[in-house]
């Protein structure tokens, strides 16, 4: 008995370790946005957590509409035949504009969402990670967020509740999406915590203001609207909620107060009773909200942040030398003057670099929940402004692996590959009028099949496609260890600028992109060489 006991505790501790071995493009962004949430735009939309398109006193908040947002997107979801759910379909037009979609916080919020994603973030995956990001950052708790995501390509079916329909129609609403009545108060309840009714969205409902303080006249589900509480119940349980939808004038709009009550308050009161009961339910109903997505979508495994993470690691081919550039990101330590971190790397024959980092700040992670401390390559100097590494391209780099502390960190003797075979090179400039000139730098050895430019495109509001050009192999020797290829290429003047990842293809059918993103520009300097 003593056996099987610990047994099932050793099989459930390993099967909380998720994490993965680097590198892994899609895993390593979607840990970066929602670990490092300092380098995108989503943190800065909910700090503090009454941002709202910068304007002060709007009765607005950019964290309750993402949050509203993820949950519309998802209410579309159907259990049975496995259709709608959180993918995206929101931003299509057509759905956003339907009666059960009023206001504009869905157009906001897909701004948000636009900037997050990338070649590997899907939109819907963006506005999972905004609602998390919002919950955690304005006081709620951590919300194990998986990726993966995939973008709907049309609208999907109705199935938004509206405030107006009885309690019948909205206990079937979230059983066909999913969630059962007590379930379906938490979701209302956790959701509610944030934000309020507009006027101009529910006129219906709530009153023009007249209030310098609340410009949009928003009146809120309860007295502490930007942040995550359990006062949404408290008020309510003490009759002295203000909450639009439980005490509007006209009883017919007031759907909070027939699902609150549609259980006898037995999960209200216990919200009220019990912040971290309310907290752990909320955690674990919006994860499953989130989660709830299309038939067919593989979500990923909950992400963990990896322990060791390098990071924004990019080699760029300069005049015969390659640049190493990057970070390594120690998770959830303090910033400590007297710790050492090392690079260490192996290149392709067999020797090794070894070099000491520079620390470069902490930042906080999950809320305030975690810290992670931050180590450049290189130290930023006047001669080496972009802290890089000069590596020599006749050996190349293989591999990394840190040393903190004397510890050595290689993911359990894997080492933290690196890959030198194609790269952008310096050399790249603008040749006139929107005319640019992509250099890519070939390790001669490598002898890709096809080396090109995977020019992205940004469609409001869609994630970015991919368009391939392929760069042309150059003639001539190519006894070199690295072979300059070019491709001239127009950058969109109505844009002014190309965004761009170079990708290769090897025997076998292998590919390779580079996760660095490169920027060539319609106007600004031109090249030296053809002044
Ligand atoms: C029967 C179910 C629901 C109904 C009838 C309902 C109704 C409403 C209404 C009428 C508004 C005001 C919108 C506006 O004035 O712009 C609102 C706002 C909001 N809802 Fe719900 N809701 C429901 C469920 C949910 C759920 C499950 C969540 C999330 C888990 C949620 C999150 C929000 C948030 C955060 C806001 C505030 C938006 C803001 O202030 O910009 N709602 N809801
Ligand atoms: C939606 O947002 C985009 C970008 O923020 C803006 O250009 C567009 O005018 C907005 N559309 C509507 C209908 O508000
Ligand atoms: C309450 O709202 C409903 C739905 O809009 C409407 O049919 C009804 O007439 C309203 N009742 C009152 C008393 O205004
Ligand atoms: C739930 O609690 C509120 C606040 O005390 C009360 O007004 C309401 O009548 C209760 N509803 C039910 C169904 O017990
Ligand atoms: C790296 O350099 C440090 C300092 O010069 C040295 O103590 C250490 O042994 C070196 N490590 C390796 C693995 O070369
Ligand atoms: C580049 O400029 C030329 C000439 O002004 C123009 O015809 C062409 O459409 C531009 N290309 C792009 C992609 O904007």
């Amino acid at each position: 008995m003593l056996t099987l006991v610990l047994a099932f505790a050793a099989a459930t501790a390993v099967s909380t370790v998720t994490a993965y071995t680097w590198p892994s493009p899609q895993l390593d962004a979607l840990e970066a946005a929602r670990f490092d949430a300092h380098t995108g735009v989503l943190l800065a939309g909910v700090q503090p957590c009454d941002g709202f398109g910068g304007l002060p006193n709007t009765g607005r908040s950019n964290a309750a509409d993402w949050v509203r947002t993820a949950y519309h997107d998802m209410a579309t979801h159907n259990i049975a035949d496995g259709t709608g759910g959180l993918d995206g379909s929101i931003r299509f037009e057509e759905e956003r504009l339907r009666p059960e979609n009023p206001g504009d916080g869905f157009n906001n919020t897909l701004a948000f969402l636009s900037a997050t994603s990338n070649r590997y973030i899907s939109i819907a995956d963006s506005l999972a990670l905004a609602a998390v990001i919002a919950i955690e950052t304005c006081g709620g708790p951590e919300i194990p967020f998986r990726g993966n995501r995939i973008d709907a390509t049309s609208p999907n079916s109705p199935g938004v509740p509206e405030p107006q329909q009885d309690i019948d129609s909205h206990i079937g609403a979230f059983a066909r999406q999913g969630f059962n009545k007590e379930e379906m108060i938490g979701l209302v309840a956790c959701g509610h915590t944030f934000g309020g009714v507009e006027h101009q969205t529910f006129p219906q409902i709530v009153p023009e203001m007249h209030d310098p303080k609340n410009k949009q006249s928003v009146q809120p589900f309860d007295s502490t609207f930007v942040t995550f509480d359990n006062n949404v119940a408290t008020e309510y349980m003490s009759d002295t909620t203000q909450n639009p939808l439980v005490v509007a004038l006209n009883d017919t709009f007031n759907s909070d107060k027939r699902i609150f009550g549609s259980d006898g308050n037995v999960t209200m009161k216990s919200f009220a009773d019990s912040p971290s009961h309310f907290s752990s339910t909320c955690a674990s109903l919006i994860a499953r909200m989130i989660d709830t997505v299309p038939k067919g979508v593989q979500l990923t495994d909950v992400l963990e942040p990896l322990p060791i993470k390098p990071a924004d690691v990019e080699l760029q081919y300069d005049a015969s030398r390659i640049k190493l550039s990057g970070n390594v990101r120690l998770w959830n330590t303090p910033e400590d003057d007297s710790r050492s971190v090392r690079l260490l790397y192996t290149d392709h024959l067999g020797g090794t670099g070894n070099l000491s980092l520079v620390f470069t700040g902490t930042f906080d992670s999950v809320g305030t929940k975690y810290t992670s401390a931050w180590y450049a390559f290189a130290p930023i100097t006047q001669d080496n402004p972009f802290a890089r590494v000069d590596i020599d391209p006749k050996s190349g780099i293989k591999s990394m692996s840190f040393i903190v502390n004397g510890k050595l960190e290689d993911q359990g003797g894997v080492g933290f590959a690196v890959e030198d075979r194609v790269m952008r090179s310096t050399s790249s400039c603008r040749v006139g009028g929107n005319i640019s000139r992509i250099d890519v730098a070939v390790r001669t050895d490598a002898s890709p099949l096809r080396v090109y430019v995977e020019e992205l495109r940004f469609v409001f509001p869609h994630a970015p496609t991919i368009v391939e050009h392929d760069v042309p192999r150059p003639s001539g020797s190519q006894d070199q260890p690295y072979t300059i290829w070019s491709l001239n290429l127009a950058v969109p003047v109505e844009i002014g600028l190309m965004m761009y990842h170079i990708g290769a293809e090897f025997a076998g059918g292998v590919k390779y992109s580079t996760t660095s993103r490169y920027s060539a520009w319609a106007s600004g300097p031109i090249c030296a060489d053809s002044q």
